[in-house]
């Protein structure tokens, strides 16, 4: 796995007939990219996904998935489905399904773990909101979003993880986290994998930032320590401005030698 990953996170906003307009000006731009890319979808926009970006060097995922296997569980989709369609990804954890969904950390943990049972990377989403941060819990909150979401994992299985630490108050609001709040919570998260696992785990894992990530300030984040990229909302919706924030990220020109 290369070192640098950008995912896209579109949230509830695509059409597949959008996704596919999307996809069709998105891809071109970053095909020569010194970066693992992604890009986290509806549901409905999968199928689109699978045609659109067979033979490329974009991954695509889901955005959520049932924490149970199969049965009587009407609506929702299981790891074993979105592997059958050739889905490699899908976000966990996302703040927006704590808060609206009251998803809470040991559905998460069932997610993971159904997810690895079917080859399904999961980005696990973790984060502080204002209050805990104005109140000095960043770090405890992170603990225990880290230690429950993980609980029975062995740490060979956290190849199928990629950490997203998107602090709550920096999501489509955007004020971003400074480079050394972002700094702090990666290597906090990194002493964690390495308190629960080793410092090989702790070392290979992926971390990412997530909040209100844009092209004019992705050059800000270039250089923190630790960290392999970003978790993109908002700009993630515009092909032309995605790609350019990967194009700056990555440094590296996407155009054909
Ligand atoms: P924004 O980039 O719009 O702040 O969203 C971040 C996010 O929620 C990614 O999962």
């Amino acid at each position: 796995m290369l070192n640098k990953v950008v995912i896209g996170n579109q949230k509830m906003n695509m059409t597949a007939t959008q996704t596919r307009k999307f996809l069709n000006a998105f891809v071109p731009e970053v095909e020569h990219i010194n970066c693992r890319v992604g890009i986290c979808v509806p549901y409905t926009s999968l199928a689109i996904c699978k045609r659109a970006l067979k033979d490329t060097n974009v991954m695509f995922g889901a955005q959520n998935v049932s924490e149970f296997e199969r049965g009587a569980y009407t609506g929702e989709v299981s790891s074993e489905m979105l592997a059958d369609i050739g889905c490699k990804l899908t976000l966990v954890g996302h703040s927006e399904r704590r808060k609206l969904f009251s998803e809470h950390n040991s559905q998460i943990n069932n997610k993971i773990k159904q997810n690895l049972r079917y080859n399904i990377t999961s980005i696990l989403c973790i984060g502080e909101s204002k209050r805990e941060r104005t109140q000095g819990l960043t770090q405890n909150v992170i603990c225990k979003q880290l230690d429950e979401c993980l609980s029975g994992l062995y740490e060979n299985e956290l190849e199928n993880i990629i950490v997203a630490y998107e602090p709550v108050w920096a999501i489509g609001t955007g004020q971003t986290a400074t480079s050394k709040q972002i700094e702090e919570a990666v290597s906090f998260i990194r002493e964690e994998i390495a308190r629960l696992y080793t410092d090989k785990a702790s070392k290979n894992i992926i971390v990412l930032y997530g909040g209100s990530v844009k092209p004019d300030n992705a050059k800000n984040f270039i250089n923190i320590k630790n960290l392999n990229g970003f978790l993109v909302g908002g700009v993630s919706l515009d092909a032309k401005a995605f790609s350019e924030l990967i194009q700056i990220y990555s440094g590296k020109s996407n155009k054909k030698k």
